[in-house]
């Protein structure tokens, strides 16, 4: 059932423009960071097929210093460390308080090799020693002046330091998050995604973060696609990822539950009746696209 803007929407044109589905620094800090926790488990399993290109990415040869930037609630951070060889050290930083709580707690008999701090890492003052690895798990895509906060990461990393960045590829290409944008447009006006903002897309334009690094002394940087399935929500039926899905992605479960609980029913509805034509081994499984930026600091 389609139910007409018209119906949906009281007054008017019919259709309301609502806020943007951009995420700042500063709303990972409070509320969007307690949301990233509150379904810590459903994301970390959908993405962490991530993990293992960004991982191979970072050249793990050696054991030595990493730093993971935006590392939420520390699944990426922890299995970089299971992954690299003995003596290696590594630090999650995130902004959210809550994120680097819950970290903390996933900390066991790895004390000493592994630390969480919260800091914007924008702005964070340099380390006593700097990093061999920089890493990043969707984490770089939020800073409010790139161009600085690149430049204090470049500084947080030693000569003959290295950096590897998963970022998300076009909306188009990832096809559980165009999926959901689409069935909220459906019913509501959205604003087009604005890729000079922060946000999931901001450099799903490889050329542009490329031309950033570089501009900030970054060397060497490739860009390398990864391609596969992503279990939404960490492998659920298709009435439950839909679910999973629009509280998820960006803010249009807000957007949605704000203009009224029809808008929801109808949406997820929409999306279920999608996801249920990608079931594989009885789960939603969406095909994505995942840039893996890499380079170096010379010196
Ligand atoms: C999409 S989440 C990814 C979390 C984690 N890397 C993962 O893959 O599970 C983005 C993370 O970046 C963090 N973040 C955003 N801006 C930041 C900043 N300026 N400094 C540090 N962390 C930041 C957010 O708080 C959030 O945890």
């Amino acid at each position: 059932m389609i139910l007409s803007p018209a119906v949906l929407f009281e007054g008017g044109s019919g259709r309301t423009n609502f806020m943007s589905e951009n995420t700042s620094a500063s709303e990972w800090a409070n509320a969007r960071g307690e949301k990233w926790l509150a379904q810590l488990a459903g994301m970390e399993a959908m993405i962490n097929p991530v993990n293992e290109p960004l991982i191979r990415a970072l050249h793990l040869d050696a054991a030595c210093r990493i730093v993971d930037i935006g590392c939420g609630g520390g699944g990426a951070t922890l299995d970089i460390l299971r992954q690299s060889p003995a003596g290696t050290v590594v630090h999650g930083v995130d902004i959210s308080p809550a994120l680097i709580e819950f970290a903390r707690t996933r900390i066991q008999s790895d004390r000493g090799a592994i630390a969480f701090d919260m800091a914007d890492m924008a702005t964070a003052p340099l380390p006593n020693e700097p990093y061999d690895r920089l890493a990043s798990r969707f984490g770089i895509m939020f800073f409010d002046d790139p161009r600085a906060a690149f430049g204090n990461l470049f500084r947080w990393l030693g000569p003959s330091g290295r950096f590897a960045f998963a970022v998300w590829g076009r909306l188009s290409e990832n096809h559980w998050m165009a999926a959901t944008r689409e069935v909220v447009a459906e019913v509501m006006d959205l604003p087009s995604l604005d890729s000079e903002a922060p946000g999931p897309f901001r450099y799903c334009d490889p050329e542009k973060l490329i031309r950033l690094l570089a501009s900030v002394g970054f060397s060497e940087i490739q860009v390398d696609d990864w391609r596969g399935a992503l279990p939404i929500g960490g492998g659920l039926k298709a009435d439950e990822a839909a679910a999973f899905a629009l509280s998820a992605v960006s803010s249009l479960g807000e957007l949605l539950a704000e203009a009224g609980g029809e808008l929801v029913t109808h949406a997820r509805q929409s999306l279920t009746e999608r996801f249920s034509r990608n079931l594989r081994d009885g789960v939603v499984q969406m095909d994505a696209c995942v840039h893996i930026f890499t380079g170096v600091r010379l010196e």
